[in-house]
């Protein structure tokens, strides 16, 4: 999170450009549509590789669902509202009855591993809802956010401030006193707290307004370029696909779609679908 403040590095092409940062193996994807084994995913750094499952001992809700994403990636998932978007990242963190397929970080089968100890491996989630402590100041939100930690988290805290200087201005305050882009601020900027390995996000920027959404996709590329792959749901399709190196379409709990953010917004199936044209 050191990334510098200098003049927009985004203008021309939104998305994580960062060379320097390796993509080990993997991630070679095929264009839709209808790509449902074409991905070559084996490699990826943090998968959810053909899920099957539902919740408690409910009907499945996803059928072979594939979401994955790699070192120096922005992966973005999108589809119809109850597809089962929330429901295949909840899977990945281990919240649901995974009943087939795995989950897997940096090689590592994970699939039966809590929430907790997937934290404690390098994985940092903000949901989509209930996201923030609405009572505790923004400051002791971050603190929760590092309660695996016994080190100093002073420095982590900087950098979330630095990356979301409002946060800092506001520290003292109620979170919930806060606006919803900067609550969502405050939802990322916890994840942040433990140092993870990957963050998955399930749509951060519900309910702003299009230049909150546009802001949080700046700070979100900025935090991918510093090293940390981002998985993350969004509702606003065609902007999240803008910025997406990686996109998938997910409807009734399947992939429909799979491709790059760019392959996905050119294809005409999926812009009718999807996108609204
Ligand atoms: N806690 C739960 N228990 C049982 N079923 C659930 C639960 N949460 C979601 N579902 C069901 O799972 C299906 C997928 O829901 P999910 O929330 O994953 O969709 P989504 O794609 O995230 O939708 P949205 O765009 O509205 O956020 C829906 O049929 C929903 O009713
Ligand atoms: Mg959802």
């Amino acid at each position: 999170m050191s990334g510098s403040d200098t003049a927009n590095p985004y203008q021309n092409d939104r998305g994580n450009k960062d060379l320097s940062i390796g993509k080990p193996g993997g991630g070679t994807l095929t264009a839709s549509p209808g790509t449902k084994h074409a991905m070559n995913t084996s490699q990826a750094f943090l998968i959810g590789d053909t899920m099957t499952g539902g919740y408690g001992n409910g009907p499945d809700i996803l059928h072979a669902c594939t979401i994955a994403v790699n070192p120096g990636e922005i992966a973005v998932i999108v589809g119809p509202n109850g597809a089962g978007k929330s429901t295949a990242m909840k899977a990945v963190f281990g919240m649901l009855n995974v009943r087939q397929g795995s989950v897997r970080l940096d090689g590592e089968d994970i699939t039966d591993l809590s929430p907790q100890a997937r934290v404690a491996k390098g994985m940092g989630f903000v949901p989509q809802t209930n996201n923030i402590f609405a009572s505790m100041t923004v400051e002791e939100n971050l603190e929760m956010g590092a309660f695996i930690r016994r080190d100093d988290i002073r420095a982590t805290m900087e950098q979330v401030y630095h990356l979301f200087p409002i946060l800092k201005d506001k520290r003292r305050q109620p979170a919930g006193e806060l606006s919803g882009g900067q609550r969502q601020q405050v939802a990322v900027g916890r994840a942040l707290m433990t140092q993870p390995k990957v963050l998955m996000l399930d749509e951060p920027t519900a309910g702003v307004s299009p230049i909150v959404m546009d802001e949080l996709f700046d700070r979100i590329i900025e935090v991918s370029r510093t090293g940390i792959p981002i998985l993350m749901v969004e509702q606003n399709a065609r902007q999240a696909l803008e910025i997406a190196d990686k996109g998938y379409v997910l409807v009734q709990g399947r992939n429909a779609h799979t491709g790059t953010g760019k392959e996905l917004l050119a294809d005409e199936q999926v812009r009718r679908s999807f996108l609204g044209g």
